[in-house]
C-alpha cells in the first residue's frame, strides 16, 4: 500500500483539517507528520465544531487509528487540553492515538525563547503564533533537543534541568524581557503524565509493518507549501518541512511509497502573520472577504489578511509538492463578488514574471490580474457539483486547464456534509 498525503498550498489554513475529516472514511490511520500547536484545523459536523492542533483529524472516525509521527512537536500542555475537549466524545485515546516516541516536546522555556525572540525582532517579527515552534525545532536540528521517548528514562529530569538551563542563559541575552517560569513548569509537569498514560510507539516501524500489512495511511499536513522552512516565503515561515518530502522525514516511510498528493487550496487566498503575499486586498475588498470567510485565526484569533487567488504561487506548490488532485475549498464566501479576480502573473521592476522569485520577500510586486464572472449564488446548500452554476464551473473549469491537474472537491460550507465531489 501507499501514503497517501494531505497538504496545504497556500499559507496555511486552507482547509485541511475539514477534508481529513471528509477523507479519513477511506483510511485505516490518519498521520501528522510535522508542525504542532502552531496548527489549528477545524472540523464541523452535527452542528458541533472542533478545533485540533496536535491531534490528527481522524479522530472523530471511530474506524480510523490517528498516529502523531516523529516530526511533530508537542507541548504536554496545549495536547492535554486537547484531550479534556475530547472527553464528550468518548473515544478511547489509550488505542486510537499513538505517539511517536521520536517526536520532540517543546519545553516552557521554549516558549518563552520565541516570545522573546518576537520582541527582540520588533517590526520584523515573523508574526508567530508565539507556540514556542522555533527554539523547539533549533533544538532538534542542534542536538539538543528532548523527545517524548525521553519522559521514561530515569535521567528525564536531568536532561530537562540541563537544556532548561541553556534556555535560561539564551533569555538573558535579551534585554527587558522579563518572564515567571514557575506556574507554566507545575503545569507542564503535570500534563506530561497525561502523554506517558497514552500509548507512546515507535511510529516509523509501526506504519512501515501497516504499510506491509496493506493499511491505507493518510498523511495530514500541517501549516502551507508557503510555509515551508525551504520552499516558504523565508524568514517569514514555520520551521518545518510542510511539502510532500516532510511526509518521509516526518513519518519515517520512504519516497517510493507515497501514493497521491492531495493539494487543498481556498479559492482565494490568505494568510496570518508578517511577510510577502503578493495578491494581498489591504482594503474594503479584502475586509468583505475576511467578513464573509470568517477568517480569524483557528489557534490564534488574529485576523487573516486576504487576497485573490494567486496562480504564480499556487503553481510553484503543486510543482514542489507533485500534486495529482487539487480540492478547492471555501466557494462559497465568493458568492458575494460580481467579479473575481485572479492573479496570472507579477509585475516587478516592469517585468512580467510567472515563475515564483525566490527574493520575494524584499521584492516590489504588482499582482497582473484577470477578471472572470462571479456566480452571485448561495452555493452553501448545494448537494452536487453538477447543480453548480455555470460561472463557477467556468472559474473550476479555467484553473484546472492552468493548474493542470484535476480539482476533484469543491467545498462549499464549513460543514462535513458542504462537500461537492467532482
Ligand atoms: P486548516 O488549518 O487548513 O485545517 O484550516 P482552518 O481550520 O484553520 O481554517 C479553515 C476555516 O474555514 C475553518 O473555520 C473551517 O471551518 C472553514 N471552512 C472549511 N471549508 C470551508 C468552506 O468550504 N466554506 C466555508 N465558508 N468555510 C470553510
Ligand atoms: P495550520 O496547520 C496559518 C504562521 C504564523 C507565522 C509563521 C510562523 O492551521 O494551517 P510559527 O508559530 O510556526 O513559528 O509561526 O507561520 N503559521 C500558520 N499560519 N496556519 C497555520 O497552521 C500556521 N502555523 C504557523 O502565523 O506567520
Ligand atoms: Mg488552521
Amino acid at each position: 500500500m501507499k501514503v497517501d498525503v494531505l497538504l496545504g498550498l497556500q499559507w496555511g489554513d486552507e482547509g485541511k483539517g475539514k477534508v481529513v475529516d471528509v477523507l479519513t472514511p477511506s483510511y485505516d490511520i490518519i498521520a501528522r507528520f510535522q508542525g504542532g500547536p502552531n496548527a489549528g484545523h477545524t472540523l464541523e459536523f452535527e452542528g458541533i465544531k472542533h478545533v485540533l492542533h496536535t491531534v490528527p483529524s481522524g479522530i472523530f472516525r471511530p474506524e480510523a487509528l490517528n498516529v502523531i509521527g516523529n516530526g511533530v512537536v508537542i507541548d504536554p500542555i496545549v495536547f492535554a487540553g486537547e484531550l479534556d475537549k475530547l472527553t464528550p466524545f468518548n473515544i478511547d485515546l489509550k488505542s486510537r492515538l499513538l505517539i511517536s516516541k521520536k517526536a520532540h516536546l517543546i519545553l516552557p522555556s521554549h516558549r518563552l525563547l520565541d516570545a522573546a525572540s518576537e520582541q527582540a525582532k520588533g517590526l520584523k517579527k515573523i508574526g508567530s503564533t508565539l507556540k514556542g515552534i522555533g527554539p523547539t525545532y533549533m533544538d532538534k536540528t542542534g542536538r539538543n533537543g528532548l523527545r517524548v521517548g525521553d519522559l521514561f528514562s530515569p535521567k528525564f529530569q536531568a536532561k530537562y534541568e540541563e537544556l532548561k538551563e541553556k534556555h535560561l542563559n539564551l533569555l538573558n541575552h535579551y534585554e527587558g524581557f522579563t518572564y515567571d517560569l514557575t506556574v507554566m513548569e507545575a503545569e507542564w509537569f503535570k500534563q506530561i503524565e497525561r502523554l506517558k498514560a497514552l500509548t507512546c510507539i515507535e511510529s516509523d516501524h509501526y506504519l512501515n509493518h501497516a504499510l506491509k500489512n496493506k493499511q491505507r495511511i493518510l498523511a495530514e499536513g500541517a501549516q502551507g507549501t508557503m510555509l515551508d522552512i525551504d520552499f516558504g516565503t523565508y524568514p517569514f515561515v514555520t520551521s518545518s518541512n510542510t511539502v510532500t518530502a516532510g511526509t518521509c522525514t516526518g513519518l519515517g516511510v520512504p519516497p517510493s511509497a507515497i501514493g497521491k498528493v492531495i493539494g487543498i487550496f481556498k479559492a482565494y487566498c490568505t494568510r496570518v502573520g508578517s511577510g510577502p503575499f503578493p495578491s494581498e486586498l489591504d482594503n474594503e475588498t479584502g475586509e468583505l472577504m475576511r467578513k464573509e470567510g470568517n477568517e480569524f485565526g483557528a489557534t490564534t484569533g488574529r485576523p487573516r489578511r486576504c487576497g485573490w487567488l494567486d496562480l504564480v504561487q499556487l503553481k510553484y506548490a503543486i510543482m514542489i509538492n507533485g500534486v495529482t488532485e487539487l480540492c478547492m475549498m471555501k466557494a462559497d464566501v465568493l458568492g458575494i463578488f460580481d467579479h473575481i479576480m485572479i492573479c496570472e502573473a507579477y509585475e516587478i521592476n516592469g517585468e512580467t514574471i510567472t515563475e515564483f522569485p525566490y527574493d520575494v520577500s524584499d521584492l516590489e510586486i504588482k499582482p497582473i490580474l484577470t477578471s472572470m464572472e462571479g456566480w452571485k449564488t448561495d452555493l452553501t446548500q448545494l448537494t452536487s457539483y453538477d447543480d453548480a452554476p455555470e460561472a463557477l464551473k467556468t472559474y473550476v473549469n479555467y484553473l484546472e486547464t492552468q493548474l493542470e491537474v484535476p480539482i476533484r472537491m469543491v467545498s462549499v460550507g464549513p460543514d462535513r456534509a458542504q462537500t461537492l465531489l467532482k
